[in-house]
């Protein structure tokens, strides 16, 4: 009687260990976790998770075989009467025990290593035919470069943020940091990997479907190493080529237009300015900046001195969290324009 009391609450202890366990897993729909790894968006992510859920499932066999194997030991060999001197009698000596106990384990380990080897020489593939994009990492948010798309101002096309990507296309990146190591991670379409300064890393991806994929920076790089976010958008062939268009119109005539465009797309990363779309909170607000009687708190509120703090934030003031954002002198001077209207009175 007192045996099978026993044997019950071994087995209701066991279920309440792992049915959580289960659950927690079934809730991986990319709907209510857009950053799930769960729920692979394309050929990378898809890799990736198909390795997972092999060791997964030969993890699960090994946990119910051992745990089966303790709990019979347990109640089989409770009451041994081959004790010697009050110890059950030792195992070790004994050959074909060892051989199964090592046998398996290595058989295991090669079903885990092959599929692993090819998936990473499969993740580590660079195809220079695809469509490439160039990921510079920056305190705090990613910069995109398209190498083989020319921009109005006759350079390669740069936005921040957002990465468009059509679908259905591999994309191959190169990764650079212009500051500390970032990492670069969206988890329904890929793995992570690193921005280190000083080198280029590369990796491939590809979303299957039109969507949107959430990233985020991956690897601690300071104050708001959370709030380094990214988004990747696949479009359908046509949109792309929409975005595109939309993204080579010239910059508008008007200086503080063109400011303002500048200041809602490239700083709202981290300003806001009220009444605007630039909405950030890792530096400081810019409403009334006009009026502030110096600039970083370091140097007179002038338009020499805003020129070279644009051109080279850390040159005025070492150690700053703004970081040369490369703006050619046209948005340096449509910046300074704009940014001289801001004296709080919300009109221009
Ligand atoms: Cu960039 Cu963390």
């Amino acid at each position: 009687m007192q045996r099978r009391v026993t044997f019950r609450l071994i087995l209701f202890a066991l279920a309440a260990l792992t049915i959580p366990a289960l659950l927690a897993a079934c809730g991986a729909a990319a709907d209510d976790n857009p950053q799930t790894t769960f729920d692979p968006a394309g050929p990378a992510a898809r890799e990736i998770d198909s390795i997972y859920r092999l060791i997964w499932w030969l993890a699960v066999a090994v946990f119910v075989l051992v745990e089966a194997a303790l709990v019979f030991a347990i109640f089989r060999f409770r009451k041994n009467k081959n004790l010697i001197n009050g110890r059950p009698a030792p195992v070790h000596g004994n050959t074909r025990l060892e051989i199964i106990w090592t046998i398996i384990p290595a058989i295991i380990l090669v079903i885990i290593a092959v599929p692993t080897v090819q998936g990473i020489a499969t993740l580590a593939e660079r195809d220079d035919d695809a469509f490439q994009v160039t990921v510079y990492g920056n305190q705090f948010y990613f910069e995109f470069e398209y190498p083989d798309i020319i921009g109005a101002d006759g350079q390669p096309l740069r936005v921040v943020d957002e990465m468009h990507i059509p679908a259905d296309t591999r994309i191959q990146l190169k990764l650079i940091s212009n500051d500390v190591i970032h990492s670069f991670w969206v988890p329904r379409l890929a793995g992570k990997m690193d921005l280190i300064p000083g080198r280029e890393n590369h990796m491939w991806f590809q979303a299957d479907e039109p969507g949107t994929y959430l990233g985020q920076c991956a690897e601690f790089c300071g104050e708001a190493h959370a709030l380094m976010r990214l988004t990747v958008v696949a479009d359908t062939q046509e949109d792309f080529d929409d975005w595109v268009a939309q993204q080579r119109q010239p910059p508008p005539d008007d200086p503080v237009v063109a400011g303002q465009q500048i200041m809602e797309t490239i700083c709202a990363t981290c300003h806001l300015v009220e009444g605007t779309a630039a909405q950030g909170t890792i530096g400081p607000e810019l409403t009334t900046f006009a009026t502030q009687p110096d600039i970083a708190g370091v140097v007179e509120n002038n338009e020499e001195n805003l020129h070279a703090w644009l051109a080279d934030p850390p040159a005025v003031k070492p150690g700053t969290a703004m970081p040369n954002l490369g703006l050619s002198e046209q948005q340096i001077e449509a910046l300074i324009a704009y940014l001289y209207t801001l004296d709080g009175s919300g009109g221009q």
